[in-house]
């Protein structure tokens, strides 16, 4: 409403507050242009924006089922989402990725990957009410409990010879609620149960590899990766190699552990980072440690895998 217009009583400016209301709802209602559509996809509502894409909450018009909705201009030439797709593409059958169900343009010229709707990021999940209530005992199962997850589901990528290279709390879902549960019920815990199942996502940024010859690889001009979790090795531009998103998956662990931070902007921070991996106790800083050194095994003739295994192994172990 105008600044400008002095109203003689309370009760004609609501009234005209009101018939502007209306008003402008009509007006609304007129310009809402109808949802966008690719395939049998709706979209809905924009979950999240990022610089080159935005990710939207659809649904199958047929069958009314959820579906998340990845999508970038089609005038963007970075075609990072061309990109993906192939990564997506290379990864299928791996039960922590997603397979996706649709890739296309939707009448509004964009560019769309249709995934399967999955939990909350652990970003999302850490700003829930239930996370705040958590005891630091019940925190650090929990840390421990998607960490195992974690390494177990990149593990599992690295096998099929594809690095992430974007390992950070937005990009992982978890039902942490379920997974708690898992955690705490030792009568369920056989390792293929399913409930909490952890799905690793945005493949924007990851790369294939080839096991053993990573030290070969070429070296990024730039840090690859998110400042606050990708690995030291990453900031200093070291030729991509599976320990590096083990070493942030200990991020994302004491990201958990601390109940949905880290005390640092970049882990580039080395001084700060050795100490807060120090403070987050015995158990964190021992996984930090074997994941700094899980790669080492490279030097073998056969061996890169087996210090991911170990890694895991561990993890697992530490539930
Ligand atoms: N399949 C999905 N199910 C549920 N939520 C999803 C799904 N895909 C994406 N999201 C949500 O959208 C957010 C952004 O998705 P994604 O990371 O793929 O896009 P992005 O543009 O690369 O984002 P960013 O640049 O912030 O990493 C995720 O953090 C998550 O909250
Ligand atoms: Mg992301």
């Amino acid at each position: 409403m105008s600044g400008y217009v002095r109203f003689a009583s309370r009760e004609q400016a609501e009234e005209e507050e009101e018939e502007e209301d209306s008003s402008q709802e009509e007006e609304e209602e007129e310009e809402q242009e109808p949802d966008d559509m690719v395939d049998k996809y709706r979209l809905i509502e924009e979950l999240s924006s990022g610089s080159f894409s935005a990710v939207f909450r659809g649904e199958n018009v047929r069958t009314g089922g959820a579906v998340a909705v990845k999508t970038e201009r089609i005038d963007n030439d970075l075609g990072l989402l061309r990109h993906e797709i192939q990564m997506y593409m290379r990864l299928r059958g791996t039960p922590s990725i997603f397979l996706p169900k649709w890739y296309g343009v939707s009448r509004n010229q964009l560019r769309c990957l249709v995934l399967p709707m999955g939990a909350p990021s652990l970003k999302v999940a850490a700003q829930d009410a239930a996370m705040a209530r958590l005891s630091a005992a019940n925190r650090e199962d929990l840390a421990r409990r998607v960490f195992a997850e974690l390494v177990a589901a990149l593990a599992a990528v690295h096998a099929r010879g594809v690095l992430h290279r974007d390992v950070k709390p937005a990009n992982v879902l978890v039902d942490f609620i379920a997974l708690m549960q898992q955690t705490s019920s030792n009568s369920n815990s056989n390792s293929n149960s399913n409930r909490g199942a952890l799905k690793l996502i945005d493949l924007g940024l990851a790369t294939p590899f080839t096991k053993g010859l990573e030290s070969l690889g070429r070296r990024p001009s730039a840090l690859i990766g998110s400042p606050a979790y990708a690995s030291m090795a990453a900031h200093a531009c070291a030729p991509p190699a599976p320990e590096q998103d083990m070493e942030s998956a200990c991020y994302v662990s004491l990201f958990m552990q601390r109940g949905g931070n880290v005390p640092w902007t970049t882990t580039g921070d080395v001084g700060v980072v050795d100490a807060a991996m120090a403070a987050g106790g015995e158990w964190q800083r021992a996984m930090w440690v074997a994941a700094l050194g899980s790669g080492t095994g490279s030097g073998d003739d056969e061996g890169s895998g087996l210090g991911s295994d170990a890694l895991v192994q561990l993890a697992r172990e530490s539930v």
